[in-house]
C-alpha cells in the first residue's frame, strides 16, 4: 500500500486495446475535415478559388481565411501574446501552414477534395536562417504587425554583465565555443486532432481533443470562440503521447469548431505524421555562443551564453508570460561561479511556429545541454578529467537553497554524492583504462558525462502563468461512505500513469489501498481548475495539491473520530488507515469506518458537513530541483562514423520516489528520446524553406535496435517545501542525455582532435569531423 512498485492500473484497458483516443471518438453524424497546407514557406496569396472543391460529391463545406475574418478568428493569440492565422488571410509563412478547410463526409472524400482548391501564390523569398533574419535586407516575414520593420522578437537577459565581464577581464582561462541544439519534434505515437460537437439548440459546445492541459484550453477557446465558458465541454480522453506537443492551441482545433457550427454536426480533423511533424509546434532551435572563464587549476568563475532563438513564423513559445526564454535562467547548471550572463535574441524565420517544451521544463533542456557541453570544453582545454572537474567545482549541500545567480533558488541537492554513486555502478576508473588500451590500438571509444539540474513545477502563479492564467493546480478528493476513493485532478496523464501514481498519494496519506482509488482526470466538468501537465509539473504541482487534500480530509476525519469513540481531537494519533486514542491502540476507528459514519445517522461534531470530502488548490512556493549524474559510453565505428552507444547509466534524484516502476519506465523513454535528438533526429530545411524532416522516412525516431539495456540508480534528496519530498522526473532524461551523449561521441574523437560537434550526431556528420571538419556542410 502506499509507495511502491505497484502496477499500474491504467495498463489493462491499455495492453487490451480498450484505450479511448480522441480518434476512437465516433459520434452520431459526425463529419470529418481536413487541411489544404501551404506548399510553399513564404507567399502571398493573389487568389483562392473552393468552388470544384464543393461541387465533389460528399463536401458540405470549404472554409478560407475570408470566411474566419468576419467571425475574428482568422487569426488567434499564441502563447506568447503573438497572433497564429488560422487560415492564410494574406500570405502563407511557412510550408505546411493552413490555408483551408474541407468537410466531407468521411476522411477519404475531404482529402481527395484538397486537391481540388485552386490557390495563386505570389512567391516571395524566404527567410531560412536565423543568422540573417536581423540583416537589412532580410524579408520581412510579419507585415501583419502594424508597424514592424523586421524580424526581431525579442530580447531577453538574466545574471549580471558587468560582473560577468570582469570575471573574464582577468581569469587566467577562457574559452569559447558555439553550441547548437538543433529544430527537432516531440512527435508523439497519436498526432494532434479534435472532434467538435457544437449544440446550436443549447449553445454547448463539447470538444474532445487532445489537450495536455484541457482547463487552460477550455478557458482560451472560450476567450477566442466568445462560447461561454460554461457552455464549454472539453474531454481530453487517453492521450498517445504529448511530450510538450499538446499544450498549444492548433488551427485545426478552431477549425473543427467553427465547422461543426457551419454544418450543424460534429466533425473531427486529426493530422496525419506529416502534418505532425511540419506544422504543429517544433522545440529548440537555440544557436548559443558560450564562453566559459576559469582558472589554470579548473576552478569555475564565468559563464556568458548569447543565444539566437529561432521561433519560426508566429512566436508561439510555451512559455510563462515572465520567462519568454523559458528557463533558460538554469544555464549555470549544477556549479558556483562568481558571476554568470546569459541573453537570447529571438527572431521570426519562415518555418512553422513554437517551440513547445519538448519534454522538458521550458527551456532547461538547451540550458543543460549548453552548460554540461561548455563544461567539458573546459575539461579539454585544461586536459583535465571531466569528472573531475565537476566535482571540483559542485554546489555543496549545505549551500541550498542556493541562489543560482541567474534568478532561480534551487531547493535541494548532495550533487557529489550522486556523482560518486554514480562513477562507482559505472565504474568509472576501469572505463578510462579501457579506454587507454583501445585508444593504443587505434579504436574510437568514448566515454562522457552530463551531470543536470532542472527546475520542474510551475509556479508559483505570482511570478507564473499562462496567458494570464496563474499556474497552480487543484484536487478533489470524495471518500464514499463505503470507504473507496476518488479524486479529481487538473493535471492530464499523457502515459505517464498518473491514474496508478497519484491513488497512490492517496494511499500513502490516508490508508486507503490504492485500488480503491479512482483517479479522474481529462475532463473539465468532472475536474477541478489547473494548468495541466508539462514541464514534469503534475508531481510537483498536482502531487502536492493531492497530498494536502488527503490531509484536509484526514483532519475532518479526526473530527469524526473523535466524536465516534467520545474523546477530544487531540487525544488521537494517527496510523496509516486509522486514527486511535493516544495510549490505547486498541480503540481506534479505521478511515472506512469513520467514511460511513460521516454519512450515516449519528450527530457529526459542530462545523462538520456530512461527507468526507475536501477540495483545495495547491499554489506551489518555488520550482523543484531534480537533478542526476549522467554516463555514456560509445563506440564509433572508423569506418563509416557510426556511433553505437554502448552503455548508458542514469542517476537520477528526483526526491521521495512514490512508484519506482513508473520512474524507472519514465526514465527509460526520455533516455531513448535522448539517443534520437543527439544522433538522429533533426528538422531541417532547405534554402527554400522546405521542410525536409516531414516524415518519419527523413526524421529519425530511435527504436529498441538503437538503445542500449538502460542502467539506472538513484539517490534520494527531498524536496524540503513539497508537502511529501517529491521533485518531478517525467523529463530529466530527455533534459540530461543529450550532452553526455554528445559529450562521449567528442571524447571518442579526441585522439584525432575534435574538440566539438554539433547534434545530431550522424555518421555523416562524424565522418565529416573525423576528416577534420567540425561540421557536415
Ligand atoms: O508532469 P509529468 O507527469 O509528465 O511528470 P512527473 O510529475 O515527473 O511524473 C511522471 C510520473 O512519475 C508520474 O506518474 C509520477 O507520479 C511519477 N513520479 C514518481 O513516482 N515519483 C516522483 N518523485 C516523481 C514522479
Amino acid at each position: 500500500m502506499g509507495f511502491g512498485r505497484l502496477q499500474r492500473k491504467e495498463d489493462p484497458r491499455f495492453v487490451r486495446g480498450q484505450g479511448n483516443y480522441t480518434d476512437d471518438v465516433v459520434l452520431p453524424g459526425m463529419l470529418h475535415g481536413a487541411i489544404l497546407r501551404a506548399p510553399v514557406a513564404h507567399a502571398r496569396i493573389v487568389s483562392i478559388d473552393v468552388s470544384e472543391a464543393l461541387a465533389r460529391p460528399g463536401v458540405r463545406a470549404v472554409l478560407t481565411g475570408k470566411d474566419l475574418e468576419p467571425l475574428k478568428l482568422a487569426w488567434i493569440p499564441t502563447l506568447s501574446y503573438d497572433v497564429q492565422a488560422v487560415l492564410a488571410t494574406d500570405k502563407v509563412r511557412f510550408q505546411g501552414q493552413e490555408v483551408a478547410f474541407v468537410i466531407a463526409d468521411d476522411r477519404y472524400a475531404a482529402r481527395d477534395a484538397l486537391e481540388s482548391i485552386d490557390v495563386e501564390y505570389d512567391i516571395l523569398p524566404p527567410l531560412v536562417d536565423a543568422r540573417h533574419a536581423l540583416d537589412p535586407d532580410a524579408p520581412l516575414i510579419r507585415d501583419d504587425l502594424e508597424g514592424r520593420t523586421d524580424n526581431h522578437i525579442q530580447d531577453w537577459e538574466c545574471g549580471d554583465k558587468d560582473a560577468t565581464a570582469s570575471v573574464f577581464d582577468t581569469a587566467e582561462v577562457v574559452v569559447k565555443q558555439e553550441v547548437v541544439y538543433p529544430r527537432v519534434h516531440p512527435a508523439p505515437m497519436e498526432t494532434c486532432g479534435a472532434v467538435a460537437d457544437f449544440n446550436p439548440v443549447s449553445g454547448e459546445l463539447t470538444l474532445y481533443e487532445t489537450s495536455q492541459a484541457p482547463h487552460a484550453h477550455r478557458t482560451v477557446i472560450a476567450m477566442v470562440s466568445g462560447i461561454p465558458e460554461h457552455k464549454i465541454h472539453l474531454i481530453s480522453p487517453d492521450i498517445g503521447g504529448g511530450f510538450g506537443n499538446k499544450v498549444g492551441i492548433y488551427p485545426g482545433y478552431v477549425l473543427a469548431i467553427v465547422g461543426s457550427i457551419v454544418t450543424g454536426h460534429p466533425v473531427k480533423w486529426m493530422e496525419d505524421r506529416s502534418e505532425n511533424l511540419m506544422s504543429t509546434s517544433f522545440a529548440r532551435d537555440y544557436i548559443m555562443q558560450g564562453e566559459i572563464a576559469a582558472t589554470r587549476d579548473g576552478k569555475l568563475l564565468g559563464l556568458r551564453a548569447d543565444v539566437l532563438a529561432d521561433h519560426g513564423a508566429f512566436n508561439g513559445v510555451a512559455q510563462p508570460t515572465k520567462f519568454p526564454a523559458g528557463f533558460f535562467n538554469l544555464f549555470p547548471g549544477s556549479y558556483t561561479w562568481e558571476a554568470v550572463y546569459g541573453k537570447v535574441t529571438s527572431v521570426y524565420t519562415n518555418k512553422a511556429p513554437g517551440g513547445v517544451a519538448y519534454a522538458c521544463s521550458f527551456r532547461v533542456t538547451e540550458a543543460v545541454y549548453f552548460v554540461e557541453r561548455m563544461i567539458d570544453r573546459l575539461a579539454i582545454e585544461l586536459d583535465m578529467d571531466p569528472a573531475e572537474l565537476r566535482l571540483k567545482n559542485f554546489i555543496r549541500p549545505e549551500q541550498f537553497p542556493y541562489d543560482n545567480k541567474a534568478g532561480f533558488e534551487y531547493d535541494s541537492g548532495e550533487y557529489e554524492k550522486t556523482m560518486r554513486h554514480a562513477m562507482k555502478l559505472i565504474g568509472y576508473d576501469e572505463l578510462r583504462r579501457e579506454q587507454e588500451e583501445k585508444r593504443a590500438r587505434g579504436e574510437l571509444m568514448g566515454i562522457g558525462i552530463s551531470f543536470f539540474t532542472e527546475g520542474v513545477g510551475a509556479g508559483p502563479r505570482k511570478h507564473m502563468d499562462i496567458l494570464g492564467l496563474g499556474m497552480a493546480d487543484g484536487a478533489e478528493l470524495r471518500i464514499h461512505p463505503t470507504g473507496k476513493a476518488v479524486v479529481r485532478i487538473s493535471v492530464q496523464s499523457q502515459g505517464q500513469a498518473h491514474e496508478t501514481t497519484f491513488a497512490q498519494i492517496v494511499a500513502e496519506e490516508i490508508g486507503i489501498p490504492p485500488e480503491d482509488i479512482e483517479v479522474v482526470h481529462g475532463d473539465t466538468d468532472r475536474t477541478p481548475f489547473g494548468l495541466g501537465t508539462y514541464g514534469s509539473r503534475s508531481t510537483p504541482v498536482s502531487g502536492a495539491a493531492v497530498a494536502l487534500v488527503t490531509r484536509k480530509v484526514r483532519d475532518k476525519a479526526r473530527l469524526i473520530a473523535a466524536a465516534m469513540l467520545e474523546t477530544r481531537p487531540e487525544d488521537l494519533e494517527w496510523e496509516k488507515g486509522r486514527w486511535f486514542v493516544t495510549g490505547d491502540p486498541s480503540a481506534g476507528k479505521t478511515i472506512q469506518e469513520i467514511a460511513l459514519a460521516a454519512h450515516g445517522t449519528m450527530q457529526l461534531p459542530e462545523g462538520v458537513d456530512g461527507n468526507l470530502d475536501a477540495e483545495v488548490t495547491y499554489d506551489p512556493p518555488n520550482l523543484t530541483y531534480p537533478y542526476g549524474a549522467y554516463f555514456c559510453v560509445t563506440d564509433i565505428d572508423k569506418d563509416t562514423g557510426k556511433v553505437t552507444v554502448r552503455r548508458f547509466l542514469a542517476v537520477d534524484d528526483c526526491g521521495t520516489r512514490i512508484n519506482p516502476m513508473v520512474i524507472e519506465g519514465q526514465v527509460h523513454g526520455g533516455l531513448t528520446d535522448g539517443v534520437g535528438m543527439a544522433l538522429m533526429e533533426i528538422i531541417e530545411f532547405d534554402s527554400d524553406g522546405n521542410n525536409l524532416g516531414g516524415s518519419f522516412m527523413d526524421y529519425l525516431i530511435p527504436t529498441a535496435m538503437e538503445v542500449p539495456d538502460w542502467e539506472t540508480g538513484f539517490t534520494v534528496t527531498p524536496s524540503p517545501h513539497h508537502p511529501i519530498g517529491a521533485k518531478g522526473i517525467g523529463e530529466s532524461a530527455t533534459v540530461g542525455s543529450p550532452a553526455a551523449i554528445v559529450n562521449s561521441v567528442i571524447d571518442a574523437l579526441r585522439p584525432l582532435g575534435v574538440t566539438a560537434l554539433d547534434m545530431p550526431c550522424t555518421p555523416a556528420r562524424v565522418w565529416d569531423a573525423m576528416q577534420g571538419h567540425a561540421k557536415a556542410p
